[in-house]
């Protein structure tokens, strides 16, 4: 893969923070989800490799035992995106990590793969330390079984320390999956991130595709008295590349507010060339 980058010359040696997000939302089997995922790889894939030549529409979802514990998934239901750095606002770049909690499903059985632990998801999806050894960035499906022709990049310290969290609703209409249900398992992840106190966004997903409908059932959940005030929504379509960065920068500018000192500071002076 080439990439191009050049210095950001004005702002090459501000301090820069480092922001870890997890990307969450319904997941586990067809049951859960109905025929297709709520979109939170593609949102991660659009924030963190925006460039049309890296956006792939279809990711990784079920999966063979080889490909569950190879370096990329390493034997855990989440996936390492990588980093980005972006302009948040006049004089302010923030590197953005980001990690996706999903629930990868066994092609032999078509269950999630067991791994030891027996938390559902929506409160699984809350953990605010990861852990994972050699755990390799994930890029696309085909990456699997030929990591070595992609960029090789690992999870730092094996180590990742979340600072707030997305939250994705999907606001079209998936064969086989309840609204209300929907409304209902996002109700009770969100119940799980608030605890946690960290900055908490939820990004309603597909708008080229919404239904009214859902998205007026997405603004009730976070009207609800529990919600109100503290999880601002946002709406995006990662296929049309519409806010998908203002939902990562406002979960940002929620962190910034409450707490300045979470974010690490390092410096870096280089960005991808649009
Ligand atoms: P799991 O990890 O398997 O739970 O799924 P996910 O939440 O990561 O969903 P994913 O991003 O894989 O997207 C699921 C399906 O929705 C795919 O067919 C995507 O192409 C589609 N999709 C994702 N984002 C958009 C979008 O912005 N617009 C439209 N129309 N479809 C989308
Ligand atoms: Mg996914």
């Amino acid at each position: 893969m080439r990439r191009v980058t050049k210095k950001v010359e004005s702002h090459q040696h501000l301090s820069t923070k480092t922001f870890n997000v997890a990307v969450v939302g319904l997941s586990g089997s067809e049951k859960e989800k109905g025929c297709k995922g709520v979109g939170k790889s593609c949102l991660c894939n659009r924030f963190v490799r925006p460039f049309a030549g890296d956006y792939h529409k279809e990711h990784i979802s079920v999966l063979s035992q080889t490909d569950f514990s190879g370096q990329v998934v390493n034997n855990d239901h989440w996936l390492y995106w990588g980093e980005v750095t972006k302009l948040v606002n006049e004089g302010t770049e923030v590197t953005f990590s980001v990690i996706e909690q999903t629930e990868f499903i066994d092609d032999s059985c078509f269950q999630p793969f067991k791994t030891g632990k027996t938390e559902p998801y929506y409160k699984r999806c809350a953990a605010t330390r990861l852990c994972s050894t050699d755990k390799l960035m994930y890029i696309c499906k085909n990456q699997l079984g030929i990591e070595k022709e992609y960029e090789q990049k690992y999870l730092n310290d094996g180590r990742f320390l979340v600072d707030a969290f997305v939250c994705v609703f999907d606001v079209s209409e998936v064969q086989g999956r309840s609204l209300d249900k929907a409304i209902e398992y996002t109700g009770l992840i969100l119940n799980n991130l608030i605890k946690t106190k960290k900055p908490v966004v939820l990004v309603t997903t597909k708008h080229d595709e919404a239904n009214e409908f859902y998205l007026r059932e997405a603004e009730k959940l976070v009207n609800r008295k529990e919600f109100r005030g503290i999880v601002p929504i946002i709406e995006t379509s990662a296929h049309n590349n519409i806010n998908v960065d203002n939902a990562f920068i406002t979960c940002f500018q929620l962190l910034d507010r409450n707490n300045d000192q979470l974010v690490t500071e390092k410096t870096q002076g280089t960005q991808p060339l649009e």
